[in-house]
C-alpha cells in the first residue's frame, strides 16, 4: 500500500505530536483522520488550525467514549493513538483520571477492533509510549555491571544525594544509555499507565497478526508544544519565566538531565513506522541519545532571551522524577534506519524562536500545579551549600 493510499486516525491529533505528525502525513497524500477533546489543560481553543482543518476530517470526542471511537476507527487501516494524560506528576494524585485515558480508552479502542467490524481493515497500530516506562533506566555499577536502579528514597534526596544507586550492593553507578531490553520500572503513575497501554497494544497486534509499534518517546520538544500547560515541558515552563524576567527555580541540584528529542525527528520516526513494509511488533526508544542538564538549559533559555532571570538551584524535589534519561536509538537504526539529527542547540533555538512569537503564559499556573504536588506531600527539599 502506497502513502497516498492510507487512511490513518490519530487520536490526539490536535495535539503537539499530533499536528506535526498530521502535516507531514497530508504531504505524504495519506488521509487522515484525527479524534481529539481539545482538552482545555492544553488548548486555548477548540478547533484545528486553518492549514489543518480544511484537509482532516475531525471528531471532536473523548476517547473513552466507545461510539465516538466506533466512527473513528471505521474503515482505517493504521491507528496512531496519542490522546493521553502527560504530566507525570499530576499523574501521582489525579491517578483515576490518568488510567480511565490512558489505560481504559485503550482497552475500549483494543476492545473495538477485537470486536466490532470497525476494525476490519486494520494493520498496524502505533502507541506512543514513554521513557517513563524504565523510571530511572540503566546505569553502570563497577561490580554488578549494567544495573537499573530502584526509585531514590525520599532520605537520601532530603540530603542532598540526588543520583541513583546500584541495587544490588548501594555503591555510585554512571549513567548509561538506557535500551529496550531494561525492564518496566515505572516511577510515576502516567509512566506505569504508558507500561499497560503499550503492553496492551503489542499483545493485541501479536495476536491479531498486524504490526505494532511502541515508540518510546523521550522529552519532545519544538515549536507548536503546549505553552500553556503547566504540567508537562520544563522548556515551555523556563521560555515563560524566562519572557516575563521571573526567577526560574531548577529542582533537585540542576544537574539533572534529560535526552531531549526534537520533533521533527519524532515525526520521522513515526512516519516510518506507519509505513514500515514489514513486519514488527515491539517497542522502540525514540531520543536523540545524548543527555543534556536542566541547569545547562536554564541558562540557554534565559541568554536567547537575555533575560534578566535569575537561575536558582533550590534542592527542591518532586517525588515520581526521575534523576536522568538517556535512550540507546541503536534499534530504531536497525528497524527503521533513522536516528534523530537535530542537534539540541539547533532544536532549541527553533522552539525558543517560536515560542518569542506567542503570548506568554500567566506563570501562575505553574504555580498553582508547583503547590498541588507540595500540599500533596509530593515534594521535598534538601539543603544545598
Ligand atoms: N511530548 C513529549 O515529550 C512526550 C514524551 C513521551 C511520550 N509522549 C506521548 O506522546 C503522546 C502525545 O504527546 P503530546 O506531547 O503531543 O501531548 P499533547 O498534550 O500536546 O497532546 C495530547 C492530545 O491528546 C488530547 N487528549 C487528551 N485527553 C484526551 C481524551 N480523553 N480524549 C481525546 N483526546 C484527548 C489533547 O487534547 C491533546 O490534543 C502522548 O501519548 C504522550 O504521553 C509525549
Amino acid at each position: 500500500m502506497t502513502a497516498q493510499d492510507k487512511k490513518i486516525l490519530i487520536t490526539g491529533g490536535a495535539g503537539f505530536i499530533g499536528q506535526r505528525l498530521t502535516r507531514a502525513l497530508l504531504r505524504q497524500g495519506a488521509r487522515v483522520r484525527v479524534l481529539d477533546s481539545f482538552s482545555p489543560q492544553i488548548h486555548l481553543t477548540d478547533v484545528l488550525p486553518t492549514d489543518l482543518a480544511s484537509h482532516v476530517e475531525l471528531i471532536k470526542a473523548d476517547v473513552r467514549d466507545r461510539d465516538a471511537m466506533r466512527r473513528a476507527l471505521t474503515g482505517v487501516d493504521t491507528v496512531v493513538h496519542l490522546a493521553a494524560e502527560t504530566g507525570t506528576g499530576q499523574s501521582m494524585y489525579e491517578i483515576e483520571r490518568y488510567f480511565s485515558v490512558n489505560v481504559q480508552a485503550t482497552a475500549t479502542l483494543l476492545d473495538l477492533l477485537q470486536n466490532d467490524d470497525c476494525g476490519q481493515s486494520l494493520s498496524s497500530v502505533v502507541v506512543a509510549s514513554s521513557r517513563a516506562v524504565y523510571g530511572e533506566g540503566a546505569y553502570q555499577c563497577a561490580t554488578h555491571g549494567m544495573v537499573f536502579p530502584e526509585q531514590r528514597s525520599r532520605t537520601r534526596m532530603s540530603q542532598g544525594q540526588f543520583e541513583p544507586v546500584c541495587t544490588h550492593c548501594g555503591s555510585a553507578v554512571s549513567l548509561l544509555a538506557t535500551p529496550e531490553l531494561a525492564p518496566f520500572r515505572p516511577m510515576s503513575m502516567y509512566g506505569l499507565t504508558k507500561q499497560v497501554q503499550e503492553q496492551a497494544v503489542l499483545l493485541f497486534a501479536q495476536t491479531r497478526g498486524i504490526n505494532g509499534f511502541a515508540l518510546r518517546y523521550q522529552n519532545v520538544y519544538g515549536p507548536g508544544q503546549s505553552l500553556k500547560n503547566p504540567y508537562t515541558g520544563i522548556l515551555a515552563v523556563f521560555s515563560n519565566l524566562a519572557r516575563q524576567n521571573q526567577p526560574i527555580d531548577i529542582y533537585e541540584d540542576g544537574l539533572e538531565s534529560r535526552d531531549f528529542v526534537y520533533i521533527d525527528d519524532v515525526v520521522e520516526a513515526t512516519t516510518r513506522s506507519i509505513h514500515y513494509a514489514g513486519r514488527f511488533v515491539g517497542a522502540l526508544n525514540v531520543g536523540s541519545g545524548v543527555a543534556t542538564n536542566v541547569l545547562t538549559v536554564a541558562q540557554a533559555v534565559k541568554a536567547f532571551f537575555s533575560s534578566e532571570s535569575t537561575i536558582g538551584v533550590t534542592g527542591a524535589f518532586r517525588m515520581g522524577d526521575i534523576r536522568h534519561n538517556m535512550a540507546d536509538v541503536s534499534k530504531l537504526e536497525q528497524v527503521l534506519g533513522f536516528v534523530p539529527a537535530v542537534p539540541f542547540q539547533q532544536g532549541l533555538a527553533n522552539f525558543l524562536g517560536w515560542a518569542a512569537e506567542q503570548a506568554p503564559e500567566d506563570k501562575a499556573a505553574y504555580e498553582r500545579s508547583v503547590s498541588e504536588l507540595a500540599g500533596r506531600g509530593l515534594m521535598g527539599k534538601a539543603a544545598i551549600q
